[in-house]
């Protein structure tokens, strides 16, 4: 589904450069690479602040204790998700309040999110899926009427860019009151291995969020709140600090590919390419399509992805399984909630190959590949 090791070829000197700088400081935590990343990335991402953590996971769960959230309080985020935006509100035994997404964006709907709010509820959790955003004018609002916390998961969304109505444009994760993402190596801006980050524009709640990364340390072996450890490698940040650079060109590159797939599918009923919010321009995180029930058709996408397979093209479903069906949540009762568009979606939906690297060679090949299955079932 990634080309890690080309993109790595591309900007090997660099990298194999700033890896041994750091190996030859003996700076393996902290320090100034760390904190040039920090500032670099919060300049790009246009925020105030970055605190660096171990992966995407983690900056979830530290801005939920960051926001003193306790548990009962509810959390509402979609279920058509990675398990981890869930799962880090229901280690904190708050409880997770699945809502729809809108059927076009796969992203949280708005009016859904109105709806599921109650006394108890504290948060609400947007995910921009697959590289694009979730309507953040509209939850933005919702959360300023009901005195609500936004956390914005964008590990699938760096450098995405969301218009208000006023004409503003912001990037993803510098919008809520906290931003979280992930460096996970085939993300839009991966490490060569695990990472993190977590924004904010909240002078207070940065040093809270960084005191909890760091075992609720205010200050060196002084304790004040039950925190994690979790950290950023700064041999990571290095390599994230040259990738970061390159990450407008790779996001381009992926709208590039997205673009090719779009025109070779576009005009056949058998299949819907993916939607394009006009609020958002889309970093296609994942390339993801839909199989389209055609009277006297029989193709189905576990009958695509074997034949694609088969030819040795790799696809995959994002995800079979909605978080308020996966079985870790019978007990929080995830099956009481009624979500037709996600399970509908998890059905359906299937996502080709998209990275930097693609050239119209390989994408003709997955093309006819594609076309060939779902024209000829
Ligand atoms: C939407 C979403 N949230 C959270 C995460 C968790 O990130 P990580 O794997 O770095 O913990 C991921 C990444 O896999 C993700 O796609």
């Amino acid at each position: 589904m990634v080309d890690t090791k080309s993109q790595y070829y591309k900007i090997k000197q660099e990298v194999d450069a700033a890896v041994i700088s750091v190996l030859e400081s003996s700076q393996f935590i902290g320090g100034k690479v760390l904190n040039d990343f920090a500032q670099n990335l919060a300049n790009y991402i246009g925020v105030k602040h970055v605190i660096p953590c171990a992966n995407g996971t983690d900056a979830l769960q530290i801005a939920m204790m960051a926001l003193d959230l306790q548990p009962g309080d509810e959390v509402i985020t979609p279920s058509f998700t990675y398990i981890a935006t869930v799962e880090a509100a229901a280690l904190l035994k708050l409880q997770p309040v699945f809502v729809e997404v809108d059927p076009n964006t796969f992203c949280m709907d708005p009016e859904s999110v109105e709806k599921a709010i109650t006394s108890k509820t504290k948060a609400i959790v947007p995910v921009h899926l697959y590289g694009q955003a979730t309507d953040m004018e509209k939850i933005m609002d919702i959360a300023a009427k009901h005195h609500l916390f936004v956390i914005e998961d964008n590990a699938q969304a760096i450098g995405c860019d969301y218009s208000f109505s006023d004409g503003r444009v912001a990037k993803t994760g510098g919008i809520g009151h906290i931003g979280c993402t992930s460096f996970y190596p085939s993300k839009n801006l991966g490490a060569f291995g695990d990472g993190g980050a977590i924004f904010t524009n909240d002078d207070t709640l940065v040093e809270k969020l960084k005191m909890i990364a760091a075992h609720g340390q205010s200050k060196r072996y002084y304790h004040d709140v039950v925190g994690c450890n979790s950290r950023l490698d700064t041999i990571q940040a290095a390599i994230l600090d040259i990738k970061l650079k390159h990450l407008d060109e790779y996001n381009a590159a992926r709208i590039k590919a997205a673009d090719y797939y779009d025109k070779a599918f576009a005009n056949n009923e058998r299949v819907s390419i993916p939607y394009r919010a006009l609020y958002s321009n889309h970093v296609f995180h994942q390339y993801t399509i839909i199989l389209n029930d055609v009277q006297g058709s029989n193709h189905s996408r576990e009958g695509l992805n074997q034949y694609l397979a088969d030819k040795g093209i790799p696809s995959m479903i994002y995800y079979p399984v909605p978080s308020h069906r996966q079985k870790m949540f019978d007990s929080l009762g995830g099956n009481s909630f009624n979500l037709p568009i996600t399970d509908w979606l998890s059905e359906r939906v299937i996502s080709l190959p998209i990275h930097t690297e693609l050239d119209e060679e390989q994408q003709d090949f997955i093309i006819s590949n594609v076309l060939n299955y779902i024209n000829s079932n």
